[in-house]
């Protein structure tokens, strides 16, 4: 990957953990709290798809399904109380990155390597988790989905990369924990870096089509120049 000019990284499950909205008020919500993220989240990215196929009429921001999809998960499990759906969705706005993700942004910048995130979050909520992680100076750009008014993985959102550091997509590493997104910007023509954390199966044979890696931490050698 000794071509390769900029990393574009998803955010939501590759930089900062989903979970630890939630896993913050797992004392309250009781031992179920894992299953009930994992709904949240099924359900956040399932509104997104379904949105973009139904066409530019149905668009609506990243944000707003992400609290449509927890009051659906927290009706699945009996929690309806508003004000505690209110607190659970705040934590939402100020994920905790990874551990790995400051010290290997700095390392990629001192590679001398453009970074960006690429995500389906909209403005306000990319810039509160950017903020929050102290990850600001770290990142030369922050480019939302809502540019184009689509969610990944259609290609208007992966091509957002190029446009902004005027690169080809193959002269750019693409970093996602999410198989699907890989996926799409392995058919847009970037390099792929899939971030399997959990060490789940394969798909979408990527295989031969994606570098798999633990953490962020292998970035640094990969992408060594
Ligand atoms: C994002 C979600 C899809 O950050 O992970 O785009």
């Amino acid at each position: 990957m000794h071509h390769i000019r900029a990393v574009v990284f998803d955010a939501y499950g590759t930089l900062f953990d989903v979970h630890a909205a939630m896993a913050r008020h797992a004392e309250r919500i009781g031992p179920q709290w894992r299953e009930i993220s994992a709904d949240w989240r099924a359900k956040q990215l399932e509104y997104a798809w379904v949105r973009s196929l139904a066409g530019s009429g149905h668009h609506r921001d990243f944000w707003r399904l992400t609290e449509e999809a927890l009051v659906w998960a927290a009706a699945r499990h009996g929690i309806v109380n508003p004000a505690f759906l209110v607190e659970i969705l705040q934590s939402y706005r100020h994920l905790e990155a990874y551990p790995e993700v400051p010290v290997v942004l700095r390392h990629l910048r001192d590679l001398g390597l453009e970074r960006a995130i690429l995500s389906n979050g909209e403005p306000g909520m990319l810039h509160d988790a950017v903020h929050h992680a102290g990850l600001t100076d770290l990142l030369n750009a922050v480019l939302s989905a809502e540019s184009v008014g689509v969610f990944k993985p259609d290609p208007k959102v992966y091509r957002l990369a190029g446009e902004h550091f005027g690169l080809a997509a193959s002269q750019m590493a693409f970093v996602s924990s999410n198989p699907w997104d890989v996926f799409g910007a392995k058919a847009f023509g970037f390099e792929t870096i899939w971030v399997n954390r959990t060490g789940a199966p394969g798909e979408y044979r990527m295989a031969g089509n994606a570098t798999e890696v633990r953490d962020l931490s292998a970035l640094t050698g990969l992408l060594h120049r």
